[in-house]
């Protein structure tokens, strides 16, 4: 059994649905459904015999406690967070409740567990998914992030992210927990909340509604297909070092604009618009965000010479696939945008929120 926080949000659901598609091993899901978590994402997986979900916050211990004496997980893969920005901009306490102090928690139940449970078993694994963003912001010629690159976090999201890598570290160095953590560039693919760049853009194109880009569009991200992210996640697990850090990144680096031009170029050869026109003209440069972070670039040499870890989707491969997923799953976002997924489940799992196997 392994124990996946988060797993009914972006990555955290490809990754539960990935594991289950390859691994015979069951998979328990704690997730406390924010607007980010859907339970929609698993329903492919109901009835499924190696897929538990319970709805619950990683900040509440006696609910860890419980979880993991009955379940006794030999892994715990956190993916659990507020992810957005741009949210974290606006209301920064929810940040510091799930990404601080609910990996506090974790850390506390998870020591007491492989300490008094399993008895201090070296094969137990904690990974923490964690992001390149803790880093800070690079110049266009500066060399990409490395492990050893210190911390610089400038937004309420990335130095919440910080302080939870420091929390992971520190459980390592003083405690011995077999923690491992991850450092990721910016994820696209299926099940990405449309609030994120990629998502909302098609959204927004599909809609016929302005394509809000910030300041220039000048600003570079590292993209990498979140397929390709879940095999690296499985690759640290598998043969990651405790105590070590990972940084994983697409190498596909991308001026903003250059994505939403990629993206409006697909939607123009598969849902052209109707007056014949370019879903460019739908481009709108609008404010910038505030501390808005210049260029990531994420050097992962070292999870590819240690753990063979390589990515296998080329940004031109991964974005026409996404595209094709959102076309394809319309309903799925017309669902999230209308919020008609919070009835959907009070009507699918009762109060409880609990999906039984
Ligand atoms: P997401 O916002 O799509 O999903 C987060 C999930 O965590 C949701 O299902 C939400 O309900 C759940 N959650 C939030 N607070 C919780 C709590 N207190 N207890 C239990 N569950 C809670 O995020 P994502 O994009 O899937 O990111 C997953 C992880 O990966 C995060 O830790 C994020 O920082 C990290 N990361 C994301 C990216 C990216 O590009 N999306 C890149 C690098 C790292
Ligand atoms: O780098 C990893 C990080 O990537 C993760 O840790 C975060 O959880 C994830 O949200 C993402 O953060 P970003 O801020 O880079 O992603 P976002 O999709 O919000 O924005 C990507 C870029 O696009 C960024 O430069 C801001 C810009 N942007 C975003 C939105 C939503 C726009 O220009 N317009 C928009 O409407």
């Amino acid at each position: 059994m392994i124990l996946v926080t988060g797993g009914a949000g972006f990555i955290g659901t490809n990754f539960v649905r990935d594991w289950l598609a390859i691994e015979s091993e069951p998979v328990l899901n704690l997730d406390k459904l924010t607007y980010a978590g859907n339970p929609e994402n698993l329903a492919a997986l109901r009835g499924h015999p190696g897929h538990r979900f319970v709805q619950g916050d990683i900040a509440d211990r006696a609910l860890l406690a419980r979880l993991l004496r009955e379940h006794r997980p030999r892994v715990i893969v956190n993916f659990a967070a507020e992810s957005h920005v741009d949210r974290s901009i606006h209301g920064p306490g929810e940040f510091i409740a799930t990404n601080v102090v609910g990996t506090f928690a974790l850390l506390q139940e998870a020591l007491d567990y492989w300490r008094t449970v399993l008895r201090q078993d070296p094969g137990f694994r904690f990974v923490h998914v964690s992001t390149d963003e803790v880093y800070g912001s690079l110049g266009p010629r500066d060399a990409a992030f490395s492990e050893t690159t210190p911390y610089a976090p400038n937004s309420p999201y990335s130095a919440s992210k910080a302080a939870s890598d420091h929390l992971v570290r520190a459980w390592h160095h003083t405690y011995g927990l077999p923690v491992l953590t991850t450092n990721c560039s910016n994820n696209y693919g299926p099940f990405q909340f449309p609030e994120k760049l990629i998502p909302l853009m098609i959204r927004n194109a599909l809609a016929g509604e302005a394509l809000p880009v910030y300041g220039d569009g000048r600003n570079v991200r590292d993209w990498l297909y979140v397929a390709d992210h879940c095999t690296a996640i499985r690759a640290v697990l598998a043969g990651g070092a405790p105590g070590e850090t990972y940084n994983v990144g697409g190498g596909s680096e991308m001026p903003n604009l250059d994505v939403v031009h990629t993206l409006c170029r697909i939607l123009d050869e598969l849902r052209p618009r109707d007056d014949g026109s370019s879903h460019e003209q739908q481009i709108a440069f609008v404010k910038d965000r505030p501390g808005h972070d210049r260029r990531y670039a994420i050097d992962s040499s070292k999870i590819q010479r240690e753990l063979q870890w390589r990515p296998q989707h080329s940004f031109a491969s991964g974005i026409r696939k996404t595209v094709q997923w959102y076309l394809d799953h319309q309903d799925w976002v017309q669902h999230v945008v209308s919020g008609e997924y919070r009835h959907w489940l009070e009507t699918q799992y009762g109060a409880t929120g609990e999906v039984k196997p």
